[in-house]
């Protein structure tokens, strides 16, 4: 995994085969979640940044991923990360902490004061990882009520 390297989008296209990738990926996230569709996940990167890393700079194939969802209230801009994830393969090899360290620079180089993100209490490896970058616990109740539609 010498090669290995992370990059991130922006308000630009992700190529057919980067999503069908993270069409892939999606579903290894813990807990197990359907995928979404092609176009929806190109979508993604229109408004929010996404993180991949690849085996190898720039034309390797993706292993790992984070979606980073920028927020801004009363001046203060923060940024919250969403579906963090590495293929089950290639777990264990740095790939969490090489994409999480750059979305704290990204974090920083975008003058946002914070990362907020949640995890299962039961998901050990999630929770060693971000307590290993200095995330800490916060004691707040996590809500969330489904809309249905009509
Ligand atoms: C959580 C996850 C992203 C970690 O990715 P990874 O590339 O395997 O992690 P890394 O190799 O970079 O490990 C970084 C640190 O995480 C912790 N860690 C990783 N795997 C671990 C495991 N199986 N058990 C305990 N701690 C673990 C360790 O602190 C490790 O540091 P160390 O190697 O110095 O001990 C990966 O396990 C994963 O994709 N899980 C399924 C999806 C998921 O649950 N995502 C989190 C959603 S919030």
């Amino acid at each position: 995994m010498n090669d290995m390297h992370v990059d991130f989008f922006y308000a630009e296209p992700l190529d057919r085969r980067d999503v069908k990738a993270i069409r892939k990926l999606i579903p290894e996230l813990s807990g197990g979640r359907e995928s979404f569709g092609e176009r929806e996940i190109a979508a993604t990167a229109a408004d929010h940044v996404v993180f991949v890393a690849r085996t190898e700079r720039g034309v390797g194939k993706i292993v790992g991923m984070c979606v980073v969802v920028p927020a801004s209230k009363f001046g203060r801009k923060k940024i919250f990360v969403e579906d963090v994830i590495v293929a089950e393969k290639f777990r264990g090899f740095g790939i969490g902490r090489a994409i999480m360290d750059k979305v704290i620079w990204y974090t920083k180089a975008t003058g946002c004061y914070c990362v907020d993100l949640t995890t299962r209490p039961k998901n050990e490896a999630a929770n060693k990882l971000y307590q290993s970058l200095g995330f800490k616990i916060r004691e707040t109740n996590c809500y969330r009520r489904i809309i249905e539609s009509d």
